[in-house]
């Protein structure tokens, strides 16, 4: 872990940077900046004919990656989301291919610790939740816009939460006398109608995980992600994913295995077509910090890094 001055502590960080293999004249991707714990590390190994690419969908994190590189010519910088790597790779240069692939997935430190975002149920603040500020529906427009069938649905897809009904059925009782403008107002009144079964977790956390992914699109960004990232590799490359909870953990393993065995459809037969061979070999097991890592940094508590290298098969000449 290194805590970079803005306040984000890079996690996993030497499991990263080994599982990148990086060399010092290679191409990579950070695709979520952050305040770019990661990236900063990954420079720090790359020679004056080394690329780095940084994307970050957060206007924030972006100017301070541009502050910090914007004059070094190894570093190209892109305010967009993460499904887009391939144009912006394409920007740099047509058909651009990487060494490693990074996505160290969720919120940042900074984020989550500023109120004005909404991210927080234990700050008090606007609810809004938006990655990139000021663009699409923020947290409270699906509060008090959503029916009550579709605020059970996204609690229950994407926070898993056992009380979804309960609680969507108590926003849309309280939402009639007044919307819902502030993280905690939405926080008390979860507290209010539903206890938390977990130990040590905030009756808030799921609803608040649920509305954070169904707000930023993450699991239909995350799955296009990686397909432009298999497309994207170069033979040998390594891909790299830190996950914080089970659906984008479950999304990435799914993924990597899927893509490290042969095409179901073709077993058996004599004469594998190319496009059916497996373009991934898995890189040892999923990997999750030690308990000294979650000691001095306890946002790192869930986190789990899965690695998978792109082989040559089904890579276009
Ligand atoms: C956990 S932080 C990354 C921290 C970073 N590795 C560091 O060391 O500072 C996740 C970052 O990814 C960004 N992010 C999340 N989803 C994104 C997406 N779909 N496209 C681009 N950036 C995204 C967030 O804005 C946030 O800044």
């Amino acid at each position: 872990m290194v805590d970079v001055g803005a306040g984000h502590a890079a996690v996993l960080l030497p499991q990263v940077l080994a599982a990148l293999n990086i060399r010092a004249s290679g191409t990579y991707l950070d695709a979520t900046f952050g305040r770019g714990g990661h990236a900063g590390a990954i420079l720090e190994k790359l020679i004056a004919d080394g690329r780095l690419l940084c994307l970050d969908r957060d206007m924030a994190a972006v100017a301070e990656a541009r502050a910090r590189w914007g004059g070094d010519p190894r570093v190209a910088i892109f305010l967009a989301p993460f499904s887009e790597l391939g144009a912006c790779a394409d920007a740099v240069e047509p058909g651009l291919k990487f060494d490693g692939i990074l996505f160290d997935l969720g919120v940042s430190s900074p984020q989550l610790d500023d109120p004005a975002r909404g991210f927080s149920f234990m700050r008090d603040g606007p609810l809004d939740m938006r990655m990139t500020q000021g663009e699409g529906m923020s947290a409270a427009d699906v509060v008090n816009g959503a029916s009550e069938a579709e605020l059970i649905r996204i609690f229950r897809e994407f926070g898993e939460e056992r009380m979804a009904a309960r609680i969507a059925r108590a926003i849309v009782a309280d939402r009639k006398s007044r919307p819902f403008e502030r993280t905690g107002e939405l926080a008390q009144m979860i507290t209010r109608v539903a206890r938390s079964r977990e130990r040590h977790k905030h009756p808030a956390t799921r609803v608040f995980q649920a509305l954070r992914i169904h707000v930023n699109g993450e699991l239909d960004q995350l799955a296009a992600a990686l397909h432009a990232a298999l497309d994207r590799l170069a033979p040998g490359g390594r891909l790299a994913v830190i996950s914080f909870h089970s659906l984008e953990d479950r999304m990435v393993k799914q993924f990597m295995r899927r893509h490290a065995n042969p095409d179901p459809v073709y077993a058996g037969l004599p004469d594998m077509p190319a496009h059916a061979r497996p373009k991934l070999k898995l890189v040892g097991k999923s990997v999750e910090p030690a308990g000294e890592e979650t000691e001095r940094n306890p946002r790192a508590r869930s986190a789990r890094l899965r690695v998978a290298e792109r082989l040559s098969q089904g890579i276009a000449a």
